[in-house]
């Protein structure tokens, strides 16, 4: 008995002809599931490679990447408003409103009263918000304004205006710069979903709405594809975050939901705080500035003007050259043992001491947050105001007064002093006092097209003992200064 024989029952009991049709039969049927799973294979294979030439030519062929740069033209402004209120606002649009050179609408929640009528065409164009508690998408409306403001963006979208590669949203107490704000969106890819826009300056603000959102009165700006796609959804996406206060953190809900996150840009001000802000706008970001917005809570930001007189007279100095509005330049008299920080087109501050750009680009806490709650209050450092020495961390401070544009591209703009700084000389820095000091000019040049952290102008203080006026000149950092 062979071992080997032992075969299992059921062959067994074939014919050794039957056995041999079986082996036929099994070897056709498998021929013929090999060939049948590789028209499938080819079939998928087929299909696949159709769907990634489709994939491919819709990545290469989708609107191609812009060879002309963005302009003032390609933009789109929404701003939220109210017949109510739109009186107190007008001066704060008119500021920076450019009638028939900026396009957009005012949207309104009604029809503007016989006053405002004919409508000046120094505001921007209205269109009244449409009544969407008549849409039958929408039930349990709590907060009516909120989804009113936040369907603006429908809304502005259906105007169907050419050529636009932004929409931005903004409030009507916001300040815009528009032209920092062009050169801010050229650097983004407007074929692409962009969402950008910052977050608020107080935490307690992003902790009880998102640390991921763009607040709406600091103004935000949606590329042209992502509100198309957005609005495909945005009634329905509404009606889902119906309980939610607030459009712009709705509309955060909503682009989540399209899985688009915010690009934070710094320059946005969406401006949380109460009181003397100067110390903020004295150390801002090396960034062009973009907005303001709260001017009605906050002090007017220049000394014995108004609040939309200050705004006025900030714009003076954002015309004459934009890109360096409050852009921080910090440079020292050493001989006289002092620092100078310049905001241009804001503020001068003199130190009596020799202090480091890291601390002088910290910003001085001259205001408080919107609310009252025990710190961290801030999403940025702040120095603290007072200062334990004053007479050594106290600046002597400056105002921006006039401007002046000279031959040869040459601007001097003048700073004068507000108030007699109220304490003693920093006796220890052995440093002479600033106080006989009234008024600073710095000359520049125009600072266009500066770009993010690329150029860092340096300057000289020339100062001579007992004269009332310092002039301040920028120039180019010689090699190596910033970091010694
Ligand atoms: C590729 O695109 C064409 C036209 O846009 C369409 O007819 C076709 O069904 C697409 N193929 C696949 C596999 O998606
Ligand atoms: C903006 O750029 C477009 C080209 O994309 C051009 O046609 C238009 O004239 C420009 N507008 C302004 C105001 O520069
Ligand atoms: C804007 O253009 C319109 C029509 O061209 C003109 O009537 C109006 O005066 C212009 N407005 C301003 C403020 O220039
Ligand atoms: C601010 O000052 C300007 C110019 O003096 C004046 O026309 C305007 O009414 C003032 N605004 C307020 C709110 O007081």
């Amino acid at each position: 008995m062979a071992v080997n024989f032992t075969t299992p029952q059921k062959h067994g009991t074939l014919s050794p002809l039957a056995a041999l049709f079986k082996f036929l039969a099994i070897f056709l049927g498998l021929v013929l599931l090999m060939f049948y799973i590789s028209l499938q294979e080819n079939a998928h294979f087929y299909q696949n490679s159709d769907l990634l030439a489709n994939f491919t030519q819709r990545w290469s062929a989708s609107i191609p990447i812009a060879k002309t740069p963005t302009n003032i033209s390609h933009i789109v402004f929404g701003i939220a408003g109210s017949m109510n209120t739109w009186q107190q606002k007008t001066s704060y649009v008119k500021s920076w409103w450019r009638p028939n050179v900026t396009r957009g609408y005012l949207f309104l929640d009604r029809e503007p009263t016989m006053d405002f009528l004919p409508w000046s065409s120094s505001y921007p164009p209205f269109r009244v918000n449409e009544d969407f508690t008549k849409l039958s998408s929408y039930k349990n409306i709590e907060w009516s304004d909120h989804v009113r403001i936040v369907r603006s963006v429908l809304e502005i979208f259906k105007e169907g205006d050419e050529d636009v590669r932004w929409y931005v949203m903004a409030d009507d107490d916001t300040i815009v710069f528009v032209d920092n704000l062009v050169e801010v969106l050229a650097k983004y890819d407007h074929t692409k979903y962009m969402y950008i826009g910052a977050s608020s300056e107080c935490i307690i603000s992003n902790f009880y709405f998102s640390f991921d959102m763009a607040f709406g009165g600091g103004g935000y700006a949606l590329s042209y594809p992502l509100a198309a796609a957005l609005i495909k959804i945005f009634d329905k996406c509404i009606q889902r975050y119906i309980h939610i206060l607030y459009s712009d953190f709705m509309l955060y809900f909503c682009l989540s939901d399209l899985g688009v996150s915010l690009t934070q840009q710094k320059g946005f001000h969406q401006i949380d705080l109460v009181g003397d802000i100067s110390g903020l706008l004295s150390a801002h970001p090396q960034v062009p500035l973009v907005s303001l917005h709260h001017l009605d809570t906050i002090d007017p930001i220049f000394p014995f003007k108004n609040r939309s007189e200050s705004i006025n007279h900030l714009m003076k100095a954002s015309k004459a050259d934009h890109s360096r509005l409050l852009q921080q330049t910090i440079c020292y008299h050493r001989p006289s043992k002092w620092s100078f920080s310049v905001s241009w087109g804001y503020s001068v501050h003199i130190y009596e001491n020799i202090f480091p750009r890291s601390y002088l680009r910290t910003p001085i806490e001259t205001f408080r947050p919107w609310k009252d709650v025990s710190p961290p209050l801030y999403m940025f450092n702040t120095r603290p105001w007072p200062p334990k020495d004053p007479s050594c961390e106290a600046p002597h401070v400056f105002y921006f007064d006039s401007i002046e544009k000279k031959e040869g591209d040459q601007i001097v703009t003048t700073y004068v002093r507000a108030f007699p700084r109220d304490s003693a000389s920093c006796s220890s820095s052995g440093s002479l006092s600033a106080d006989p000091i009234t008024k600073i000019q710095v000359f520049s040049s125009p600072a266009t097209k500066r770009m993010e952290g690329v150029e860092i102008d340096c300057c000289s203080v020339l100062h001579e003992a007992g004269m009332d006026t310092t002039k301040v000149i920028y120039r180019k950092c010689m090699k190596d200064e910033i970091m010694s």
